[in-house]
């Protein structure tokens, strides 16, 4: 497939169907958060040493430089893997699933994608400045801003990844009040742990067929039942498809989320799916938010109630 594919489709979720080069592109993805620590320690060190080296001049600008290289060529590593990274979160770009994580994933992506190109030029202009021995006022100056761009695209990648510990931490130091309130509404779905409760007014024609109706009826109603399985009506919904069949699982137990065949895909990611459980729906990008899984799993134990009759329709 061509590259632009590669880094814009979402990890397909079936294994067999993942090219060679498409599987390698997910595993340097998988290595984009082990990586990505080292730039960002090797750029302040090289910021570090170049404040050590206005006030004492001697090797530490040497250090400085030194680091500077390194920072240069694994921020390059870093960026990269961080393109293969995003689309297997379902981070496409615009396509991301709630608006908040949108903004974040944007400016960690080009913000990443900056830094590592700010490092390299300065990195160029550095090695320029020693062999033609001109001033090293530029390149100094590129460092420092390196390091102060690394800090906040640091934190955009954290908040991504464990929300905004930061910003809670610190709105918590200065009103305790709000320790014991602190809001997640718009946490991303990767913030695992973080669990909001549904809203209280909460039934299904409110939060649950909406979802149903904009998310799963463009594969599973009228038009079209994948794996023979019909999300419209209460009776089909309920009994699941062919891997119902197999598996003997219901799509939807009333009351036990966890035995619902439906409750399991929805909330299953790429890491966790076997022959018996796909994430759904298929394409990452398309994937539920935290607050959705959680309506639907409150929906199934509270009972799933269906109104007698309804029948939904697509809203796509
Ligand atoms: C783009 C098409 C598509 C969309 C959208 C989609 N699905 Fe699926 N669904 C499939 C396919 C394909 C399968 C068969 C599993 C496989 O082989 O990957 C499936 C299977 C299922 C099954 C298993 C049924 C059985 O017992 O065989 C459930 C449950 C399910 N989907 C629920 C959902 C829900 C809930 C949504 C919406 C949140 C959804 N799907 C959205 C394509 C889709």
């Amino acid at each position: 497939m061509p590259f632009h594919a590669l880094v814009f489709t979402p990890a397909t979720t079936h294994v067999g169907e993942a090219s060679f080069l498409q599987r390698l592109w997910e595993l340097a993805g998988a290595l984009h958060p082990a990586t990505v620590h080292f730039p960002i320690a090797a750029v302040v060190m090289a910021a570090l040493a170049l404040l050590l080296a206005w006030k004492y001049k001697g090797s530490f600008e040497d250090i400085a430089f030194f680091c500077l290289m390194i920072a240069a060529m694994s921020s390059l590593v870093a960026a990269v893997m961080g393109w293969a990274l995003a689309p297997q979160h379902g981070y496409s770009g615009v396509f991301a699933t709630n608006t908040h994580t949108q903004v974040i994933v944007l400016l960690h992506r080009w913000g990443g994608s900056l830094l590592a190109i700010l490092l390299v030029v300065t990195a160029v202009l550095a090695i320029r400045a020693r062999r033609q021995k001109l001033g090293s006022r530029v390149w100094k100056a590129g460092t420092l801003t390196a390091a102060a761009l690394a800090a906040l695209v640091g934190h955009w990648g954290g908040s991504l990844t464990h929300g905004d510990l930061l910003g809670d931490a610190v709105s918590r130091l200065l009103d305790p009040e709000s320790a014991s309130s602190v809001e997640h509404a718009d946490t991303p779905p990767e913030s695992a742990g973080i669990v909001e409760p549904p809203p209280a007014s909460f039934g299904f024609d409110s939060d649950i067929r909406p979802i149903l109706e904009r998310s799963c009826l463009s594969c599973h109603g009228p038009a079209k039942q994948k794996s023979g399985y019909r999300l419209d009506a209460k009776a089909p919904a309920f009994a699941g498809g062919e891997i119902g069949q197999s598996t003997g699982r219901a799509a939807i137990v009333p009351g036990e989320s966890h035995a619902s065949q439906l409750f399991l895909m929805i909330s299953a990611t790429e890491d966790d799916f076997d022959a018996e459980v796909y994430p759904m729906p298929p394409k990452a990008d398309q994937r539920l938010d935290r607050q959705q899984i959680e309506a639907i799993r409150s929906w199934i134990d509270a009972g799933a109630a269906w109104p007698e009759g309804l029948v939904l329709e697509s809203s796509e």
